[in-house]
Order: structure tokens, then C-alpha cells, then sequence
């Protein structure tokens, strides 16, 4: 997804417009170069940045929710009175600027400096030490919150990656394809950490927790006692147990270094092997396709993605990248690498000089088990995102929590939700007992075509489009037993927004 600078648009706000100027409650205008949003909530009038801070998505384009507006992206919600990035995928404030309303008119004049975030601070009797195990988007969002909620005990994060978090969407996305820059990737610069007083260990592997003493143990020997513990470990890319698949230009997608591996291994390729049409797969398909590169697809299943989403989603993003010039050997499997040929289950043979593995994940339960912690596919947490053992907190693609909204323990991996469930398990952690009650959101781009999902589906019995999937433009629901569990929606971004604000009501979006 592109990061656009555009030149400022819209009245010059420091001139005033005429109150009736924005019915629709939301003006875009400027001042001086910068590009400044004016929400009109009740009587009141605020003056915020126009665009997001997760990927610079236009707010004027979303909606207003009492004081807070949601961005059309990816769903971020911001303060309107403070600027604060309430809700992730957005973790920077936007700008504020003071408004005047006199005879009519309002006007914008000088930015305000910062606002302080409107959440519940720390309690003083908060716990001294935190240990969080795993810097991914959970691990990393909790951290902040920690800071911005005036945590001021010790907060030590462990990461057996060497980089530090990233944005881990981006790898399969812009960073593949070559055209994000590096500086796109780190969630915060490096000096972010210690000017925040976080301990952030890398390359330290985590062996073993033990909850009676409240002690992690590092796989160097060394131990380090906590008072609360967040289990953010995430999920490992599915290996295949096929011969070759150690081969070095066989590659997995998850962390930077991967990511790293493949381009590298992309300069010199003419021609790239996917094994596996899931979300990943494709991405790093339309990536490479992006770099020129020759992409074969050979995946087991009759149509992309059609577990996830339904038939004809599936037949949609096939012919979206065929027409992108992406060959599908679907109903197929690889059966063995042997050099710069792979050999397929059918027969046929097809060469590629890299090849990388996008058969699913799974999510890291080894230190949750070994812990005794209540495990069913997935670490088991309450409402609250506490785990069996008391002080200990579990988010992201490893957590199994209790979701309202479908009335199941549901376990996902969406960067949204993980960060989400780490801003809450943050606020736990300081005893402030906040519930874990958002409606799941991700979000997919294929080239183009960005696919936003609200809601949780693993089965449904019905599929309702409004709008056509062919032309790009829909929104498409998900039922079961009449009632509406998820809905996916092309260039449909405020319905999307409608649909989530609904399920989070209880409403049929
Ligand atoms: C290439 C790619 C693209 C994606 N794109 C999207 C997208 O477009 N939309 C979307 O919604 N989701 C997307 N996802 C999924 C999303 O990134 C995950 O859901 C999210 O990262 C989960 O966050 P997490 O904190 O649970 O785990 P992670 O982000 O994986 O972080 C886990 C961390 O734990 C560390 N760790 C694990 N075990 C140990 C141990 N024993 N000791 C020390 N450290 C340990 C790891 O090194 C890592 O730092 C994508 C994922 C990938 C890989
Ligand atoms: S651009 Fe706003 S949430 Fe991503």
C-alpha cells in the first residue's frame, strides 16, 4: 500500500469556513502545507492531521464516532480530542490544532502541542517488573501501551528474532515488491527503546517459564523473575516434510530475515515457485510478480482462499492474478525440490530458482505447554487476556479468548487484533480491567485490490453479495443460521467500518 504525500488540498483553514460548510460533519482543508481534517461532534468542533498514521489513509473518508474518527484503511480509531491513536493498527497520535468559532465561522490556528492520551494511567502500586516474551506486534504494542499509560516499572522485552518488531504485513506486501523503503519496516526507530526505558533483548531465546516462581528462563542459562508476563510468541511458518525442502533458495515468510532471503534470492530469479494460494502466498506472488519474476502457483485446494472466504472470492483473486500473469497448478502438490526443479504429485516437473513455502502457520505453544498453562489450539485466556496461571497475560496469534461477538473462543492471526490484544493485555498487566471485546479485523492486497474482513467466519452456510466481487466492488456477507458472523468487502470501506460498529453493538451489519 502506498504511502502518498499529496499536495495540500481543501480551504485554507486558518482563512474560516462557514460553519454550514461541513453538514456532513467532516471538512478536509489545510494549513499552511500541512493537510488538516475538521470534525464537527455535537456543538463542538476538532481540528486534527488529515491522515492516519498507520499507512496515511484519509480520515475524511471515515467515519465519526461520538469524539473519535476510524480510518477507511484498516480501521485505526483516533481521539479527536487528543489526537491519540486509540485503536491499532495506528500506535502514533495525529496532530491537533486549536479551533475558533466566531460569527459563524470556524478557523484553525496553531497546533497544540501534544495532548496527553485520555486512557486510565498506571495505578501507583502498579507491578514493579514486566516481562514480555516476543517482540511482534503484540509484544511491541503492549510495551508502548505500557509507557503510554505511564507504566514506570521495569519492562523487559524478549525476542529470539535479530530485528527488532517490524512490520511484519509489509514482507509480504510493498517491502517484497521493492517498493517500500527500509525505513518503512521498524514499528518505532531503534533509539525508541531506550529513550522509553525498554529493555529490548534480541536474539534471546526464551526455554522455559515457570509460573509457581514467577521466573522465565533463558536459553543461555540466565533467569529473570517478573511480576506479570505477557506470551507473545506468535506463529511459525508450517515446514513441508518433503525432500528438498531445506534446499537453500526454499524459503519460509515470516520475519525480516526471510523476507531478506528471498529478495536477495530474487534479484538473480527468472522464475519463482509459490507453494501454497494462502493470504501469504499470493502476497508474496503478486510481490514477485511485481519484481518480473515468472510466478507458478501449486497449491492442493480447487480455488485460492476459498476456505477463508468463499467461492467466489476464490475464483476472483485466481483470475486477479492470472491476469497478472500468475500460473495456478491448483489440485496439485509438490512431491520433492530436487535442485532447481520441482517435481509435482501428478507428474509434471517445473522449474524455479526460488521457492517459497506459504502453507499456513502455527501458532508457538511450546513455553505455554511446557508451563502448564490450559492450552486447546491456542493458549486459553479469559475476557481480560489472562492465561490459567495468575500474572500471566497471552495476546496475539497465540491466545484463544472468548469472543463476544461469535459467543466462541476464536484464535486468530491478524495483526490487528494482535496489537489490539497487547494494548489490553497491557492495561491488565497494570490491573486497569479492560475486556478483549473487538470485533476481528484484517486486512489482504493483491496488487491493487485491498480486501478488508470484519467478523470471524470458519463456517458459514450462506454467502451474500451486495455489489459485484468481479468489478471490484463489494460487500460480501457471511451467514450462519441467518445471523451475520463476517463480512469481506472490496473498495467498500465505509461499509466495512458500518459493518464492524454493528457487530460491535450486536447488530446485524
Ligand atoms: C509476511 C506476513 C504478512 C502478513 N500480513 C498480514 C496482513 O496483511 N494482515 C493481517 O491481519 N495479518 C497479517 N499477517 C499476520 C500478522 O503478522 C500476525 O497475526 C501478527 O504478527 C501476530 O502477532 P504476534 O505478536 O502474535 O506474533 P509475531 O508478530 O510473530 O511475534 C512473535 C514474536 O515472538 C518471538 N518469539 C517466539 N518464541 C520465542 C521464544 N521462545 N523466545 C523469544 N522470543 C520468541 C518471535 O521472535 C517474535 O518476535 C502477516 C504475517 C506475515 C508473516
Ligand atoms: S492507514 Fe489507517 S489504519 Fe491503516
Amino acid at each position: 500500500m502506498a504511502q502518498e504525500q499529496t499536495a495540500p488540498r481543501g480551504p485554507d483553514l486558518t482563512k474560516g469556513v462557514a460553519f454550514e460548510d461541513f453538514a456532513g460533519g467532516k471538512l478536509a482543508g489545510h494549513v499552511g502545507d500541512e493537510e488538516v481534517l475538521l470534525v464537527r461532534s455535537g456543538a463542538e468542533v476538532f481540528a486534527i492531521g488529515a491522515h492516519c498514521s498507520h499507512y496515511h489513509g484519509p480520515l475524511a473518508e471515515g467515519i465519526v464516532l461520538g469524539e473519535s474518527v476510524r480510518c477507511p484503511w484498516h480501521h485505526a480509531c483516533f481521539d479527536l480530542r487528543t489526537g491519540e491513536a486509540v485503536r491499532a493498527p495506528a500506535l502514533s497520535p495525529v496532530a491537533c490544532w486549536n479551533v475558533e468559532q466566531r460569527d459563524g465561522r470556524v478557523f484553525v490556528n496553531g497546533k497544540r502541542a501534544q495532548p496527553k492520551p485520555r486512557g486510565r494511567p498506571a495505578a501507583a502500586d502498579a507491578p514493579g517488573k514486566i516481562v514480555i516474551v516476543g517482540g511482534g506486534a503484540a509484544g511491541f504494542a503492549a510495551a508502548e501501551m505500557l509507557r503510554r499509560r505511564d507504566y514506570r516499572g521495569s519492562i523487559v522485552m524478549l525476542s529470539d528474532d535479530r530485528a527488532p518488531p517490524v512490520d511484519r504485513p509489509n514482507l509480504s506486501k510493498d517491502y517484497l515488491a521493492g517498493s517500500a523503503p527500509e525505513d518503512w519496516l521498524p514499528l518505532r526507530p531503534d533509539e525508541f527503546y531506550a529513550q522509553n526505558n525498554i529493555e529490548l533483548r534480541l536474539n534471546t531465546e526464551v526455554a522455559g517459564i515457570d509460573v509457581k516462581h514467577r521466573q522465565v528462563h533463558l536459553a543461555g542459562g540466565a533467569s529473570l523473575t517478573y511480576d506479570r508476563l505477557l506470551l507473545a510468541t506468535g506463529a511459525e511458518p508450517v515446514r513441508l516434510a518433503i525432500p528438498g525442502a531445506d534446499l537453500p533458495h526454499v524459503h519460509t515468510l515470516r520475519s525480516l530475515a526471510d523476507c531478506r532471503a528471498i529478495i536477495e534470492d530474487a534479484k538473480g530469479a527468472r522464475r519463482a515457485l509459490v507453494i501454497g494460494a494462502s493470504f501469504i502466498g499470493l502476497e508474496a506472488a503478486a510481490a514477485l510478480r511485481t519484481r518480473d519474476i515468472e510466478v507458478h502457483v501449486v497449491a492442493p485446494e480447487a480455488r485460492p482462499m476459498e476456505r477463508a472466504l468463499g467461492p467466489q472470492f476464490g475464483d476472483f483473486i485466481r483470475k486477479l492474478h492470472e491476469e497478472h500473469g500468475v500460473v495456478f497448478h491448483l489440485g496439485e502438490t509438490v512431491a520433492a525440490i530436487e535442485g532447481a526443479r520441482a517435481r509435482l504429485k501428478g507428474g509434471a516437473a517445473l522449474d524455479a530458482d526460488l521457492v517459497v513455502v506459504g502453507v499456513g502457520v502455527r501458532p508457538r505453544l511450546v513455553l505455554a505447554e511446557q508451563a502448564g498453562l490450559k492450552i486447546d489450539r491456542g493458549v486459553m485466556v479469559d475476557a481480560f487476556l489472562q492465561t490459567s496461571a495468575p500474572g500471566v497475560y497471552a495476546a496475539g496469534d497465540i491466545a484463544r479468548w472468548p469472543d463476544p461477538h461469535s459467543g466462541e473462543a476464536v484464535r486468530v492471526e491478524h495483526w490487528v487484533v494482535a496489537e489490539r490484544q497487547g494494548q489490553i493485555a497491557a492495561a491488565n498487566m497494570l490491573g486497569l480491567n479492560e475486556r478483549f471485546d473487538a470485533v476481528p479485523f484484517f486486512w489482504s492486497q493483491h496488487y491493487d485490490v485491498p480486501i478488508n474482513y470484519v467478523g470471524h467466519a470458519e463456517r458459514w452456510d450462506e454467502i451474500a453479495i451486495d455489489g459485484s466481487i468481479e468489478a471490484k466492488d463489494c460487500l460480501v456477507r457471511y451467514r450462519r443460521n441467518g445471523r451475520v458472523l463476517a463480512v469481506a468487502s472490496i473498495f467498500r470501506d465505509v461499509a466495512s467500518l458500518d459493518a464492524e460498529l454493528a457487530m460491535e453493538r450486536g447488530a446485524t451489519p
